[in-house]
C-alpha cells in the first residue's frame, strides 16, 4: 500500500538525513582512498630454462592443464585479472598468490625449497583440495573435471619429486 506523500516527509528528520548523508560520503571517500593501496607484486627476473613443465619436458596436454590451473599461484607467471586490483580483494588475492608460491614454485624448478611439498601435487588434485574452491569459482576454465583429475594426478605422481627427509633436502 503507499501512503500519500506527506506520511514519508513527517516520519523523517533533516539533520539525522544530513548526518547519513556525511557519513556515506566519509565512506565512499575511504573506499576510494584504499583504493591506491596496492600489495607488492613483483617478481624476481625468472630463466624459462628452470620452469618446472620445461625441466620435466612436460607434453602437451599436461602443460595445457597445469598452467590453467596451478601457475596463477605456484608460479610466477601469474595472471591478474581487473579485480584484483581492487581493494581489499587485491590483498586477499596476494596472500594467496604469495602462500602458493611458498609452498611450491613451478618458475624455480632448479631449487628444492620451490619442490619440498611437490610430492603432495597428485594427491592434492586428486581429492580435489587443488585448484582451491575460490579459485575455481571465479576462474571456470580452471575447474577440472574427473579425466583431467586423473590425468594430472598420475602425471604428478610420477614426475613430482618423492618426499625427502628434512636433512637431506637442504636449502638452495
Ligand atoms: C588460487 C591459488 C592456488 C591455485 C590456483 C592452486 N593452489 Fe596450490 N596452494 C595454494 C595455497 C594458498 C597453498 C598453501 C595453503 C594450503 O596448503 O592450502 C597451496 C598449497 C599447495 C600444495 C602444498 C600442500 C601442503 O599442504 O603441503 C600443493 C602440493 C599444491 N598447492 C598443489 C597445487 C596444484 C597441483 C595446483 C593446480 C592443480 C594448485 N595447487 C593450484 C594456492 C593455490
Amino acid at each position: 500500500m503507499r501512503l500519500p506523500k506527506e506520511a514519508y516527509q513527517n516520519g523523517t528528520n533533516p539533520t539525522r538525513t544530513i548526518m547519513k548523508r556525511r557519513i556515506l560520503y566519509i565512506l565512499l571517500a575511504i573506499v576510494l582512498v584504499a583504493q591506491f593501496f596496492q600489495p607488492h607484486r613483483g617478481v624476481p627476473p625468472i630463466d624459462p630454462a628452470n620452469d618446472m613443465l620445461v625441466m620435466t619436458e612436460a607434453p602437451d596436454d599436461i602443460r595445457t592443464l597445469v598452467q590453467g590451473a596451478c601457475y596463477d599461484c605456484h608460479s610466477y607467471n601469474t595472471t591478474y585479472p581487473w579485480y584484483s586490483h581492487v581493494t581489499p580483494m587485491n590483498f586477499w588475492l596476494q596472500d594467496h598468490i604469495n602462500e602458493g608460491r611458498e609452498k611450491m614454485n613451478f618458475s624455480h624448478w632448479n631449487m628444492s625449497a620451490s619442490q619440498k611439498h611437490a610430492h603432495e601435487a597428485g594427491e592434492e588434485v586428486q581429492e580435489g583440495e587443488m585448484p582451491i574452491d575460490s579459485y575455481t569459482w571465479i576462474h571456470g576454465e580452471a575447474r577440472l573435471d574427473a579425466s583431467q583429475r586423473n590425468t594430472l594426478a598420475t602425471w604428478f605422481n610420477a614426475n613430482m619429486p618423492i618426499e625427502q627427509e628434512e636433512d637431506q633436502r637442504g636449502e638452495y
